[in-house]
């Protein structure tokens, strides 16, 4: 054996060769007993959202937050906050057993105290997922990636359109992949961190997971020319020099894995079959987003939708990015060095991003960019529905059809309001109810008037139209082609239905 192969070998973490995912059962029972799950976990630690538990809150959480040490509190001291139970909080929650079994599989380990996690469990989606610890300034290479709400995002946004075959790329500790075999037959996942792959095997047992397979390699490579209905992607993107740290360098430009798994989509996807990434969206000067989408896609035809959330600007994201517990010499040569590879690549503004796409080869490609708030809840269907109701729409041959169709007002909206700014220009807008997508971008006066005309029950096309003619000529004098944009952008963002 070479030296490397020794080091290979001792940066594996969990024990779980022979283990069926029937040993794991009473683990994943007491967890499902306590129920230890992400709302009862920022509810107990009063966070929004899973970024939001830092280690700077800790005396926080543990002297103000988790004082009833309910097995819940325990469970969150012990997997996510990295703080010891002792022998009788311990068994308090789990049996000698389990105990046992969680130290030979190396997810807790014994000191003179009690005992302490030495991974990080995070609940998400119904499941649990080990990962590295998350307070961690410094990363080894081959660091697995606690999930942080790039992963939940993804997980929350996936598609479910009962997929035979689904691909995770950059699968890390598996979450998506995991999460993902419950609604498709098979899933494989890949990712190029052997210890990675270690990690989410241990995930998929703990899960009672069967049907998804982990693989080896770069990107697509291990799957040759399969191809899928369903491919997910959380790859890495902060720009770096080099790849010094493979869950989170995406080379010079940020953008070069991403490049590689889309222009890879058109090769690996079956007709129909849905491809989301999540990623940092890099706005370059001179360069819009459709731009860039069309020049990864083209020439095959998709139907895009980009989420784009929380708005970066380039110089606090690279301070955000560095390590400041280093001497200052070194520290600003770091930030001296990323701030010149964003520049050097024409970065001038960043967002959180969500890409979602359907191929269709039949249909001419379409793109919608849209800015949202992050929720904390599964948004899946509204993105589902959207990319369906282009392709919905593109099958409409006529504005007559158009007409006929009888349209309410979708069950997700709360309510429609018409308002006006401080200096007097008016305004007019949606708001979604709690479990589907926020939208920011304002409506438009004819969308609003629409809105009012439906608010009352079921309208069909035709009196729609007629309506739109009386209430709005004094505005703007209503086409067909007008009605036609109206109707089907009040659709496409899920905001109309059809019966
Ligand atoms: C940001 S993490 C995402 C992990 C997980 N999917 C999640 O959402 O939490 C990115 C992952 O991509 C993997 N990776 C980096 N370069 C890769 C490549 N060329 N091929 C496959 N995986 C890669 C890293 O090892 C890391 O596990």
């Amino acid at each position: 054996m070479k030296v490397n192969d020794v080091l290979k070998k001792t940066s594996i973490h969990f024990n779980i060769s022979g283990m069926k995912k029937e040993d794991l059962l009473p683990i994943y029972n007491k967890l499902k007993e306590y129920e230890y799950t992400e709302e009862n976990v920022f509810q107990r630690l009063g966070v929004k959202d899973i970024e939001y538990i830092l280690l700077k809150y800790l005396p926080i959480y543990l002297n103000f937050k988790l004082k009833e040490n309910t097995p819940l509190d325990r469970l969150i001291r012990l997997f996510l906050l990295a703080t010891p139970l002792d022998e009788r909080e311990m068994e308090e929650i789990f049996d000698p057993e389990e105990i046992n079994l969680c130290r030979e599989l190396g997810l807790i380990s014994r000191n003179g105290n009690g005992y302490f996690s030495t991974v990080d469990l995070f609940p998400c989606g119904g499941g649990f997922f080990a990962s590295d610890h998350r307070f961690k300034n410094k990363y080894t290479k081959n660091y697995v990636y606690p999930p942080g709400l790039d992963s939940y995002m993804l997980a929350r946004g996936m598609i479910d359109s009962k997929p035979k075959d689904t691909l995770d790329l950059c699968t890390g500790s598996g979450i998506q992949a995991i999460l993902a075999s419950r609604f498709s037959e098979k899933v494989v996942g890949v990712d190029i961190n052997n210890r990675a792959l270690n990690f989410a095997r241990f995930n998929a047992l703990l899960n009672q997971t069967d049907n998804v397979e982990f693989l080896q390699g770069n990107l697509y490579r291990p799957v040759g020319n399969r191809k899928f209905d369903l491919i997910l992607a959380n790859p890495p993107f902060v720009p770096a020099p080099q790849q010094s740290i493979m869950f989170r360098d995406g080379e010079k430009s940020g953008e070069a894995i991403l490049d590689r798994i889309l222009k890879g989509v058109r090769t690996h996807i079956k007709k129909n079959g849905h491809a989301q990434i999540v990623t940092l969206l890099f706005f370059k000067k001179g360069e819009t987003y459709f731009e860039k989408i069309i020049n990864w896609l083209a020439p095959a035809n998709f139907q895009v939708l980009v989420l784009a959330s929380r708005y970066k600007e380039v110089e606090p994201y690279v301070l955000e990015h560095v390590d400041y517990d280093m001497d200052y010499d070194a520290y600003s040569q770091q930030v001296t060095t990323l701030l010149k590879t964003y520049q050097s690549s024409g970065i001038e503004k960043l967002a959180d991003g969500l890409i979602s796409m359907r191929y269709t080869p039949d249909i001419p490609s379409s793109f919608g960019f849209r800015d949202v708030r992050p929720v904390n809840k599964l948004f899946s269907k509204n993105i589902k529905s959207f990319l369906d109701s282009i392709v919905d729409i593109s099958h409409f041959d006529s504005p007559d059809k158009l007409r006929r169709c009888n349209y309410k007002l979708s069950g997700d909206i709360d309510f429609f309001w018409e308002g006006r700014y401080k200096g007097g220009k008016r305004n007019w807008g949606v708001l979604f109810n709690d479990d589907s997508l926020s939208i920011d971008e304002s409506l438009g006066k004819l969308h609003w008037i629409v809105l009012d005309i439906v608010s009352d029950g079921t309208k069909n096309g035709t009196m729609i139209e007629e309506e739109l003619h009386k209430r709005a000529s004094n505005i703007i004098e209503i086409d067909e082609r007008l009605f036609f944009y109206t109707i089907q952008r009040l659709l496409q963002e899920g905001i109309l239905e059809k019966e």
